[in-house]
């Protein structure tokens, strides 16, 4: 992805892999499953399918669009249209910079799991759960596997080959798919497991408050690498020929419908085994091993398959958060690329060793009252996130001009966009009100007030200085 020469893809199934694979990760299947789980299930699915649709789609058709019409990266192409907005590109460079502190520590925990499912991990089934708490809390070796995560992301940007990973998810994104699928199936017939099945479509409001609604929103943003600028980068390789909301759309079905399979592969048998949908972070980690070993010899086997798939499928959405941070700082700070991806990879892999220990090994690794991991999760989906789609839908709607929008949408009046007035006012009106509501309601409900009041005023400070950046 460097700035200057823009390569098209080359063909649209090859952008589609691509936009594809940045999306759908470790936010579909180990995010998704464990937040459904501690919000109460299908109330949550409920809205966070509602927010998709009318959220994250309309902010996706909005990134790809300023991309594809600046041909440029976030930060610039908000430059060239409106200095001002210069601060919405960088908190979206910030975002993907705290991400990248604890998000190859779980793809630490996938790469950990395909060698467990060989040794012995699967053998006792009733020791499952305990094994992964002693684990991530263990000081050593979770850090061993992150940094061969955060070694493989550093090699495939330097070397700016990110066409190996790519044909690699080629392969193993169905991969993952299809045993997602399988696992799904052996979930449901598992005695017992209508009730996981209830838990996930029979929405109960009760368990319903602000927080709720804050989180589904960080989650669909997160899981549709939305909000920060990743996918306008993209936007701005799609051919002049391609059909951007047509696009747009075959993208958030495809990751809509793998965070749901996770979900259908995970609670049925969540329930049949009789844990709690509750368990937090570790659930990928319990609940599908524990399904595998059940399935006598070839357990092993499908369940290392399924965490080679997983950490694919968490590579390929963390080269690109990692991409954003390195494109940034050679295009706008004029490193070379080997600069850019050693001290950015320096600094991410202190963040992820802070962020591993925070959950065990020194639990007082706090700030703002909770575990560093969790203050880079919190920080970055619930605020900046938020704050960033709500930015671009303001950009797009109020400071870009309609009819550049249009042509671009329509590829210069070639195509139709029937829905494109529907799709406007979603973005200039509904999108922005929408997330400053559910904003407000989750400051008010969330627990961490204080870590939210620092996230905003981190973004006003970025953007009174924006004229330095
Ligand atoms: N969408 C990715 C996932 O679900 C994470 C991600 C977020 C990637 C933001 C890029 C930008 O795992």
């Amino acid at each position: 992805m460097e700035g200057k020469k823009r390569d098209n893809w080359t063909s649209s199934i090859g952008f589609i892999f691509a936009a594809a694979g940045s999306a759908v990760g470790l936010g579909n299947i180990w995010r998704f499953p464990y937040l459904a789980g501690a919000n109460g299930g299908g109330a949550f699915i409920l809205i966070y399918l509602i927010f998709v649709v009318f959220i994250g789609l309309s902010v996706m058709i909005a990134e790809f669009t300023i991309g594809r019409r600046s041909q440029l990266s976030a930060v610039g192409a908000y430059k060239k249209v409106n200095r001002r907005f210069t601060f919405a590109g960088v908190i979206g460079v910030l975002s993907a910079f705290l991400i990248m502190g604890f998000y190859p520590v779980v793809g630490g925990w996938s790469i950990a799991y395909i060698i467990k499912s060989f040794t012995g991990l699967l053998a006792n089934e009733g020791a499952i759960a305990e094994s992964f708490g002693n684990f991530i809390t263990s000081p050593v070796q979770p850090l061993l596997w992150m940094v061969v995560f955060m070694f493989l992301n550093l090699y495939i940007v330097a070397k700016g080959v990110s066409s190996g990973i790519e044909k690699a998810g080629k392969i193993l994104m169905p991969t993952l798919f299809v045993l997602l699928v399988l696992i799904g199936i052996r979930s449901v017939t598992l005695p017992g497991a209508s009730e996981g099945l209830k838990f996930l479509f029979y929405p109960d409001f009760s368990k319903v408050t602000g927080e709720t609604f804050l989180n589904a929103l960080g989650q669909q943003f997160f899981s549709l690498s939305l909000g920060m600028g990743c996918m306008i980068t993209y936007g701005s390789y799609i051919s002049k020929q391609e059909r951007l909301p047509k696009n747009a759309v075959i993208i958030t079905a495809l990751d809509t419908l793998v965070a749901l399979l996770a979900g259908i592969a995970i609670f049925p048998a969540l329930f049949a085994f009789g844990l709690q949908p509750d368990q937090g972070p570790g659930l990928v980690f319990i609940v599908v091993p524990q399904i595998f070993s059940e399935m006598g010899a070839i357990g092993p086997i499908l369940s290392a398959i399924f965490f080679i798939a997983l950490t694919i499928a968490a590579l390929t959405s963390s080269i690109s958060l990692l991409e954003v941070v390195v494109a940034y700082l050679i295009d706008e700070r004029k490193f070379n690329r080997t600069k850019a991806v050693i001290s950015t990879g320096l600094v991410m892999t202190i963040m992820s060793v802070l962020a591993s220990l925070s959950l065990g090994a020194f639990p007082n690794l706090k700030v703002f009252g909770v575990a560093v991991f969790d203050f880079f999760d919190i920080l970055t989906d619930k605020i900046f996130l938020a704050i960033g789609g709500l930015l671009i839908a303001i950009f797009v709607g109020w400071f870009m001009n309609k009819e550049d929008l249009k042509d671009e949408l329509t590829n210069g009046g070639s195509i139709e966009f029937g829905l494109f007035n529907i799709w406007y006012n979603l973005v200039k009106y509904v999108v922005p009100v929408a997330i400053a509501i559910v904003a407000v309601l989750g400051i008010i409900a969330i627990e961490q007030t204080s870590l939210m009041i620092f996230g905003l005023l981190v973004i006003l400070l970025l953007a009174i200085f924006s004229k330095k950046l």
